[in-house]
């Protein structure tokens, strides 16, 4: 609408990201530059309808294209991490900024066959010293991120982000074509009523997490047992197919859309709090998500919120990654209940 085209008084992310900068000394207009271009992408995926006449290619390929160039065209990046490249991206001297950047280009695409859910994950770390940028980059432990964030692209588009200083929401605008921000500085609960896990999985659980998902099913303490959600709800599933039918006709019409994602399974857990657990299992000894571009960015988010990230060892963003697609258990979300979880974890050693 126009009249909403000359509003002057919306946060968008741009404007947000700006100020932030200007009361950090140290930070200069290339985190602003980068930020904005991983805004844009979002907005791209978001607004997604136009991408006719291409070529049909794998969902998660296709928006894994699209990043990498873009995250080299803003000429502010050097080591680029994805979960789809098996090798890290370096980006060629002439094209090479200080920030590094770490991504799953498409979160629940390992079921894409029979059910999708879309997301975006995406963290950055700074190349402190001038060199050449190595793999030591960015095997880094999670709390070293500059920024963590993600993108959903459900009912509506949401971007959630964390520059280090609390956590802030941001939604697509589709006639202004801008993230405005909807959700500021957002506080998970300090306890919650849902717990969120593969229960197909609890044949091959330890002992810790068999014993905390029974306590969220039965509590012997008088309190009310926790409700499972684990597959995003059906009004997510509807758009997400509307919006894919429109990037991939061919191959969408076909689906049956189920949601299996990270991304929705952790958006519900910031705003309502509870907790969301991958853990390590019999058959995955180091349960299923990657560290540098699903458990650190998340961990991050939920730190920022006010609640925690557990391994099942020790707090998720002290994790020293070996290896760029490394897995880790993961329990993390509200303050109270990670705590639970770690007593257990604790009482077992
Ligand atoms: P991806 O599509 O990026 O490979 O990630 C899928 C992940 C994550 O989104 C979700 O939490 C998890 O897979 C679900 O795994 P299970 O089906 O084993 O529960
Ligand atoms: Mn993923
Ligand atoms: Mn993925
Ligand atoms: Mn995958």
């Amino acid at each position: 609408h126009s009249a909403d085209a000359q509003r002057t008084d919306l946060m968008t992310i741009t404007r947000f990201v700006l100020n932030e900068q200007s009361k950090r000394p140290e930070s200069r207009g290339d985190f602003t530059i980068l930020l904005s271009h991983i805004a844009g992408l979002a907005k791209l995926i978001g607004l997604a309808g136009e991408t006719n006449g291409e070529e049909q290619k794998k969902l998660d390929v296709l928006s894994n294209d699209v990043f990498i160039k873009a995250l080299i065209s803003s000429g502010r990046t050097c080591i680029l991490v994805s979960e789809e490249d098996e090798e890290a991206t370096f980006v060629e001297p002439s094209k090479r900024g200080k920030y590094c950047v770490v991504f799953d280009p498409l979160d629940g695409s390992s079921n894409i066959d029979c059910g999708v859910s879309i997301g975006t994950i995406f963290g950055i770390y700074l190349v402190k010293e001038q060199h050449e940028p190595t793999l030591e980059d960015v095997l880094q432990p999670g709390k070293n991120m500059l920024a963590a964030g993600y993108c959903m692209y459900g009912s509506s588009c949401t971007l959630v982000l964390s520059t280090g200083s609390g956590v802030n929401g941001f939604t697509l605008d589709p006639s202004l074509g801008e993230f405005i921000l909807t959700h500021p500085d957002i506080k998970i609960p300090k306890k919650g009523k849902i717990y969120s896990v593969n229960e197909g999985n609890a044949k091959n659980w330890d002992g810790p997490t068999t014993k905390y998902v029974e306590k969220c099913k039965f509590p012997k303490d008088g309190s009310s047992s926790k409700s499972l959600r684990y597959i995003g709800s059906p009004l997510v599933v509807g758009s997400a197919k509307k919006l894919l039918i429109q990037i991939t006709p061919k191959i969408t019409n076909s689906l049956h859309v189920r949601q299996s994602s990270m991304v929705a399974d952790v958006h519900r857990t910031l705003l309502y709090g509870g907790i969301f657990l991958y853990p390590a299992d019999k058959k995955s000894p180091n349960g299923k998500l990657r560290v540098l571009y699903e458990v650190f960015p998340m961990s991050f988010l939920m730190e920022q919120a006010g609640g925690q990230a557990f391994t099942g060892k020790q707090r998720a963003l002290d994790l020293v990654p070996k290896k760029l697609h490394e897995r880790s258990p993961i329990f993390l979300g509200s303050y109270e209940d990670v705590e639970e979880i770690k007593a257990l974890y604790a009482a077992e050693e």
